[in-house]
């Protein structure tokens, strides 16, 4: 088959990892090989690449450096925020009731599975037909025996972004413990977990041009969640093992790149949306989730009557990397339980399709991806005829 140049439009799966985040890693690799935890100069090396890293992470979210725990990514972060404050909460004797929504992530939702199994009761919110979750519906949830709510930043199939600083303040009168999945959202639009009275908030290395198998979990300080990962006494005793020092790196570095050209791009690409949007509708697709309170790089349309493997199939054919929703529940036969959730039915789910622009996505690369849906649309049409 002749070589076909791609276009890749799947961000929200992952993002290439930046040059000059590679660049930053590299060293940890090869002669900066010392283990963090050593005493001699190579350790000394290591603990100081670590140290600035943390800076930089704490930097991008408004918290104090040590307020920051490494993590292999946004599972680890989430599952750790969840099982470990519950856990520990319940040890406290202050509760086993759970609060999240119904568009979680299945890092969130899997892990409530797991904690309704060991005992504690979990209330799934509902979303209106945008995504959005309501204030009112939180309130009416909440129980005497509430002892932790986790929402989602800003989903990652249709992008919709949840009133966070609004939950956080309301939760914060209340002292119930809040947490945030924000994987997809750091990095991409301005977020500061002072000002949003968040207390935990997980984040993942591979959705903002850093690398894979890395993470954080910021933990306000006061809050110790039970560890996930015993061991040494690595990030405070907090989460075991020898610390990912070049992974470490390259998101510190992914975090410092991120927050200089947040305004830029934050805009940028709001742009280039605002043209995929315009276009697509002009093909008769129907837009999933809010326009308003979306993350700038997503969209997600549904042409009805079209299969979404259909027209996945021939975009990939024609170069085009996109994607059925999440990259998690890819190959799975269940139609999306985000857009199942907005009230769309399993077949207009099926027809949905993601699309997510980035960091290097250009205007042309736009303008080839709807020239080639409409032909492709086209000529599904005209063999339905
Ligand atoms: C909202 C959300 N949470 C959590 C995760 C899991 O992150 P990781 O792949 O780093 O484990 C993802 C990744 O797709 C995500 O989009």
């Amino acid at each position: 088959m002749a070589h076909v140049e791609r276009v890749y439009l799947d961000y929200a799966a992952t993002t290439p990892l930046d040059p000059r985040v590679y660049e930053a890693m590299k060293p940890y690799f090869t002669e900066q090989f010392g283990n963090p935890s050593s005493l001699y100069a190579q350790g000394r090396e290591a603990r100081q690449a670590v140290r600035t890293a943390r800076m930089q992470i704490a930097k991008l979210l408004g918290a104090d450096a040590d307020e920051i725990f490494f993590t292999s990514g946004g599972s680890e972060s989430d599952n750790w925020a969840l099982k470990g404050m519950a856990l520990a909460l319940r040890r406290a004797k202050r509760g086993r009731h759970i609060i999240t929504t119904a568009i979680e992530h299945h890092a969130i939702l899997n892990a409530c599975a797991w904690l309704e199994k060991e005992g504690f009761s979990v209330t799934y919110l509902p979303v209106d037909r945008d995504g959005l979750v309501s204030i009112d519906a939180l309130k009416k949830a909440l129980r005497d025996d509430t002892i932790l709510v986790s929402i989602m930043t800003a989903n990652n199939e249709v992008g919709t972004i949840e009133p966070i600083e609004k939950i956080g303040e309301f939760l914060q009168r209340r002292q119930i413990f809040f947490h945030t999945d924000a994987v997809q959202a750091v990095g991409h639009i301005p977020l500061n977990v002072k000002v949003m009275h968040i207390d935990a908030l997980s984040l993942s290395g591979h959705k903002l041009y850093g690398p894979k198998g890395t993470g954080v979990l910021y933990l306000r300080h006061g809050f110790r969640p039970d560890p996930l990962i015993h061991g040494g006494e690595q990030e405070r005793g907090m989460r075991a093992g020898t610390e990912n020092v070049p992974g470490i790196v390259g998101l510190g570095k992914a975090a410092d790149l991120a927050q200089l050209e947040l305004p830029v791009e934050e805009w940028r690409l709001t742009n280039l949306r605002t043209r995929l949007i315009t276009g697509l509708k002009e093909l008769g697709a129907k837009i999933n989730g809010s326009v308003k309170y979306r993350l700038p790089g997503n969209v997600n349309v549904r042409f009805p009557g079209v299969a979404q493997e259909t027209l996945l199939i021939r975009l990939d054919l024609r170069g085009f990397s996109v994607s059925a929703g999440s990259a998690c529940s890819a190959g799975s036969l269940e139609p999306s339980h985000v857009l199942t959730a907005m009230g769309r039915t399993p077949q207009e789910a099926g027809e949905s399709v993601r699309i997510t622009l980035g960091r290097f996505t250009q205007e042309e690369d736009i303008d080839a991806f709807l020239t080639a849906v409409r032909t492709e649309i086209e000529d599904i049409r005209k063999k339905q005829d």
